[in-house]
């Protein structure tokens, strides 16, 4: 027989355990707004001392009250009943200037890239200037998330490894993304979310549901490069809409695009999106929806950062899709771990052709995985874990910048309030292609500009990460990338 738990010595004669009862109040009184939307709850202490429960009785409580979407951790101030999250204003443009868009549209095209490039982003992808993987510590976070995944593994039962789970995806980790969202302002039903193997292949599906081969796909420019990898793969024409790093994909250009050219589906990344960081201000998400309409476009929203926000996650676009044509593509890789391979998808129209060819192309998902990270978020984890993340990668982000404006020569990089990168605009003559191998010879991976198109454009420009801490070797390494830059 298993031994008896902390936990299990702590369920009360009610068999509701002491966290459980809490809990219960806690809900009760939200409900009959003892406590309103916006209002403190009483400090941790105050509880503990007034309903004689220890500390960590208490925060558990909380952590899954915050969980459900009642409660909003803020940091040194306490527990508060949640409001519903606002859409996070647009940041203002580059550090000194460059949230322009740059204005010739090319036409469609088949998409080649080229070995260079694909090994770029073979070790680019990693977000770290130093060749990895590097021994940093596992933040708590994380070991928490794999003590959840041993205890699913655990768990399993005797028949599980003979079948496949419901290509859908488990029920309980939809049921948990569907709670994390609706907090965001998404009230989403886990019928309508399906697990992939992280975001590229929510994309690939969103993409294959969508379009024919020859079809024209409009992308943000600079834009994510793995959308035009699976572009090329689907043997899909692109054409590349001048995007502001700080305030997204230009609405006059694509509005011109689709006067132009017969376009079949639009990808963008509203929140966040990567190089820049730039976020989609309200007017910009309502315009791409009319467009939308007007010219029947399939959207696919790319959301997959919308969880390194800074501050609050802002809505997706996909709140605002009354006309049921915006596809969600997320996953956990950018906000809790790369090596889940964990994404969904929320296909709108299209999520039936969506979920069969979830199962043509991977049949089915890791049962117990799944289920490790939906207990990892139902128990709070998940929201103890942003919290601390977003914190760490403001500072993260400051201290890159800080270095940034000691570089000589105009240079000018974007200032993200989520993401986990800058885009930096260096003096025209600098060629960051060129600099690339220079840089492999010394131990520093830089991410070219021309990476985040097809045009060649962008060649002065280079992302830099800031998804790790600056230790004194990253710290060496951005200097050393100074003078590879030849700065
Ligand atoms: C914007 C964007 N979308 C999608 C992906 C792919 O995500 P995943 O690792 O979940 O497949 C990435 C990874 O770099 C990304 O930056």
């Amino acid at each position: 027989m298993e031994k008896q738990t902390q936990k299990q010595k702590q369920a009360t004669m009610s068999g509701q355990y002491r966290y459980q009862q809490l809990e219960h109040w806690l809900r009760q009184g939200i409900t009959e707004q003892r406590w309103r939307a916006g209002e403190r709850l009483p400090s941790i202490r105050t509880l503990c001392q007034e309903r004689g429960l220890s500390k960590a009785t208490v925060q558990h409580a909380l952590q899954r009250l915050e969980a459900q979407g009642l409660l909003e951790a803020r940091p040194k101030a306490g527990y508060f009943v949640a409001a519903k999250p606002a859409l996070v204003p647009a940041p203002s443009g580059l550090a000194s200037g460059g949230g322009e868009t740059q204005a010739a549209v090319e036409p469609p095209r088949l998409v080649n890239v080229s070995d260079l490039l694909l090994d770029i982003m073979r070790r680019s992808a990693a977000f770290d200037l130093l060749p990895g993987p590097n021994g940093d510590d596992l933040p708590p976070g994380i070991l928490a998330l794999n003590r959840c995944v041993g205890r699913a593994l655990r768990r399993q039962r005797g028949a599980d490894y003979q079948y496949y789970d419901d290509p859908a995806g488990d029920g309980s980790l939809r049921e948990q993304i569907a709670l994390h969202n609706a907090r965001r302002g998404w009230p989403v039903q886990p019928n309508q979310l399906c697990i992939t193997s992280g975001c590229q292949h929510a994309l690939f599906l969103a993409l294959m549901a969508t379009c024919q081969p020859g079809d024209v796909v409009a992308v943000e420019s600079p834009g994510f490069y793995g959308v035009l990898q699976l572009l090329q793969q689907l043997e899909l024409r692109v054409v590349e809409v001048p995007t502001s790093v700080a305030t997204g994909m230009d609405m006059d250009a694509l509005a011109d695009v689709l006067k132009r050219w017969d376009v079949r589906a639009c990808v963008v990344s509203p929140a966040f999106a990567t190089p820049g960081g730039a976020l989609m201000p309200m007017a910009a998400r309502q315009r791409l929806l009319d467009l939308a309409q007007q010219h029947n476009l399939a959207i696919i929203e790319d959301d997959i950062y919308a969880d390194t926000a800074h501050s609050t996650a802002p809505d997706p676009l996909k709140a605002l899709d009354a006309d049921n044509r915006v596809i969600l593509c997320s996953s956990f890789s950018k906000s809790l771990s790369r090596d889940l391979r964990l994404g969904w998808v929320s296909g709108a129209r299209w999520h039936g052709r969506i979920q069969h060819l979830k199962l043509v192309t991977q049949l089915a998902s890791s049962r117990f995985l799944q289920q490790g990270v939906a207990a990892f978020m139902a128990d709070g984890s998940y929201g103890a874990h942003l919290r601390r993340q977003r914190q760490q990668l403001r500072t993260n982000r400051d201290q890159l910048l800080a270095q940034l404006h000691r570089w000589p020569g105009p240079v000018r990089a974007s200032v993200p309030e989520g993401g986990l990168a800058v885009w930096v605009e260096l003096p025209g003559h600098v060629d960051t292609l060129a600099a690339y191998p220079l840089g492999l010879e010394q131990g520093v991976v830089i991410t070219p500009g021309p990476l985040f198109s097809v045009s060649g454009q962008f060649s002065h420009c280079l992302r830099i990460s800031f998804a790790h801490g600056w230790d004194a070797k990253r710290m060496a390494a951005l200097a050393q990338l100074a003078s590879v830059l030849n700065l």
